[in-house]
């Protein structure tokens, strides 16, 4: 009678060990559940304009719990607001909903950053500083490269 229990012991430790590694939980509860954001494809087209450019980027969440991206900041210009294009029109979107093991995505033609009265006119090959704000996670910073002006995220060039 000893040796089933003495392997389901061990299983158990090993399941518990393999929690603690991922850092996961048990999810018995919601208590601990946290969103795990990365940024990923970061790019921003040279502008032709000298103070105004979009910017594209996509963020994961690998966490159990969502987040909402309340508010862009750059250090490089006055104003980043959240733009969805809607019917071919832009309009200012609220805070965006990153789900839990989702993605919220930012690419030409749909959801992109815009940047407003830009300190120095973006060129191609430097980067520019920006800071994503979430209501969970608080502030992720990204260097976001200058790509050329048709520059594609799907071929890469
Ligand atoms: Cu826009």
């Amino acid at each position: 009678m000893r040796r089933p229990t003495a392997a389901a012991a061990v299983m158990a430790a090993a399941l518990t060990g393999t929690g603690l590694l991922t850092g996961c939980g048990s999810s018995s509860g919601t208590g601990d559940a946290k969103p795990e954001l990365s940024v990923h494809s970061a790019y921003m087209p040279q502008p032709v304009s000298a103070t105004m450019a979009a910017g594209f980027l996509t963020v994961e969440n690998k966490g159990d719990a969502k987040d909402e991206l309340t508010s862009v900041t750059s250090t490089e210009a006055e104003d980043v607001t959240v733009h969805r294009t809607s019917g071919g029109v832009m309009k200012e979107a609220g805070p965006l909903t990153v789900p839990a093991h989702g993605r919220l995505v930012f690419r030409s033609g749909g959801n992109h950053l815009m940047f407003d009265q830009l300190k120095s006119a973006p060129r191609q090959g430097r980067t520019v500083p920006v800071e994503l704000h979430f209501a969970e996670s608080g502030t992720v910073k990204v260097e976001m490269p200058v790509k050329s002006a048709t520059y594609n995220p799907a071929t890469g060039h």
